[in-house]
């Protein structure tokens, strides 16, 4: 009863951005107080025509909270540039789990600090390294959903679990060094397991704090030695390791980045999946490229273009930050507590940039020349930048290749985009069948 009374009450932005908007020399952004969690679900281009009819900076609600949506990313750089002090990005609290708690919520020298030593751990040739054991995980997940029996009705859940085990071995080798097929692997494996059996929880509760305890005391034996354990010298935690720069902080979030990783990567696995069905003879195309030759200088692989297309039509989307205090922005009102949403997403479908912007088309991507950092951004735009865009692309190619090479992929279930718990997805109905592919001429 007072839950209920507590959600028909206008929550605290709303509350103070009506009053503060009251004595306010700065009017508050243009845009009645739509309900952006619920318009959205019906209409994905909602944000991109209300920039059209409003402006590009407009408000909204979403939660019951005031919502600042910025459309347009050289704004939204400008934005996080001169108030990214005011502004704190929104993610999990992970203070009770380990000190300091998540990179993506640390601001000023402490996020400086552990940003810069995750950096020097991350190391382009680790991934070369592993390619034959990242390979094998894709390939072997694959081959075992294709060889399982099932309904049509049960191939999307059962697709998800495929892609999901295939994102967390390939980022629990490349972060731990554990090699698919030992006990280690699958020690680390069985942990996640349990840290988020049905994805991601966004508050960690008693059985997360188990697993998450399970995970890091398993990490630490097997790292106490002289010498890190077999496959472990060229991974993250390996570098950190070594250069006597881990602590509990940064071993907590490497832990978190993983379990949070791996959703994000196998979502994206999902949409590779999903525009592979839609369009074999491309996929066949990269069934044919030499995965070992490296494209001509300043060009790339089929392969790596079909997945940064992927990145714009439909993974990346927003970076959300809380006001802390009162912002003026380009003479508009951000007031403290609202919640700010940097779009991605739009500006990744304007059509002065991307023609046809809707049409998924890796060919635009195989050009000489790139669009700029203030038209296409997938991994954001400030000092909390994605440090793994590389390796998130590199892992796609990987997964990519391994499902070209072996399998063609016919859609078990259609359907339009819907709104998932954190990003917009393929149709809940999307599954695949895998057919061999047989010998190509
Ligand atoms: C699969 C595609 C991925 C996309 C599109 C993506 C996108 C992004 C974006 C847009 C940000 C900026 C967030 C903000 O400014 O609020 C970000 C930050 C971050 N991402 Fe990713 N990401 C991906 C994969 C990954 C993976 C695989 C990992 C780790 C396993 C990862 C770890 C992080 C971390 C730790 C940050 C915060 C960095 C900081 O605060 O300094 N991401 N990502």
């Amino acid at each position: 009863m007072l839950k209920r009374l507590r959600a028909r009450l206008p929550r605290r932005s709303v509350v103070y951005a009506r009053a503060r908007a009251l004595i306010s020399r700065h009017p508050l952004p243009p845009g009645d107080l739509v309900r952006l969690d619920v318009v959205e679900k019906q209409d994905r281009t909602f944000l991109l025509r209300r920039a059209t009819e409003v402006g590009p900076i407009f408000k909204a609600l979403a939660w019951g909270d005031l919502w600042v949506c910025v459309v347009g990313l050289e704004r939204g750089r400008r934005l996080l540039r001169e108030h990214g002090a005011a502004l704190r990005p929104v993610t999990l609290q992970l203070e009770p789990l380990f000190p300091k708690g998540f990179l993506r919520q640390m601001q000023g020298e402490d996020h400086r600090r552990y940003r810069k030593a995750l950096l020097r751990a991350i190391r382009g040739e680790d991934l070369a390294a592993n390619r034959r054991g990242l390979d094998t995980i894709a390939a072997d997940a694959l081959a075992r959903y294709a060889a399982t029996p099932r309904a049509d009705e049960d191939a999307a859940a059962d697709f998800i679990r495929t892609l999901n085990a295939a994102a967390s071995g390939m980022l629990v080798q490349i972060f731990f060094g554990s090699q698919f097929g030992t006990p280690a692997f699958d020690r680390v494996m069985a942990g996640y397991q349990r840290l988020g059996p049905y994805g991601l929880v966004w508050q960690p509760g008693p059985a997360q704090h188990a697993a998450f305890a399970e995970i890091r005391d398993f990490l630490l034996a097997e790292f106490a030695g002289a010498a890190p354990p077999p496959g472990a010298e060229a991974s993250i935690l390996g570098h950190l390791v070594r250069e006597g720069a881990l602590d509990a902080t940064l071993l907590g979030n490497l832990i978190y980045m993983v379990e949070m990783g791996r959703y994000d990567t196998y979502s994206l696995f999902r949409w590779l999946a999903k525009y592979a069905a839609d369009f074999p003879a491309l996929l066949e195309a990269i069934a044919r490229e030499d995965a070992s030759a490296a494209p001509p200088a300043g060009r790339r692989s089929l392969a790596e273009a079909f997945v940064i297309e992927a990145l714009r039509t439909d993974q990346s989307e927003r970076l959300t930050r809380v006001a802390l205090r009162d912002i003026v922005f380009d003479g508009l009102l951000i007031p403290r507590h609202a919640t700010v949403r940097v779009c991605l997403w739009e500006p990744h479908h304007a059509a002065a940039v991307f023609p046809d912007p809707f049409r998924f088309d890796p060919a635009r991507w195989t050009g000489e020349k790139d669009p700029g950092a203030d038209e296409f951004a997938p991994f954001g735009l400030d000092a909390h930048q994605c440090p793994f865009g590389d390796l998130a692309i590199g892992l796609a190619v990987i997964f990519l290749r391994a499902l070209a090479r072996a399998w063609v992929p016919v859609a078990t279930g259609e359907g339009l985009p819907v709104k998932g718990l954190y990003h917009w997805e393929p149709a809940s109905r999307f599954g695949v069948k895998l057919r061999p592919r047989g010998p190509m001429a």
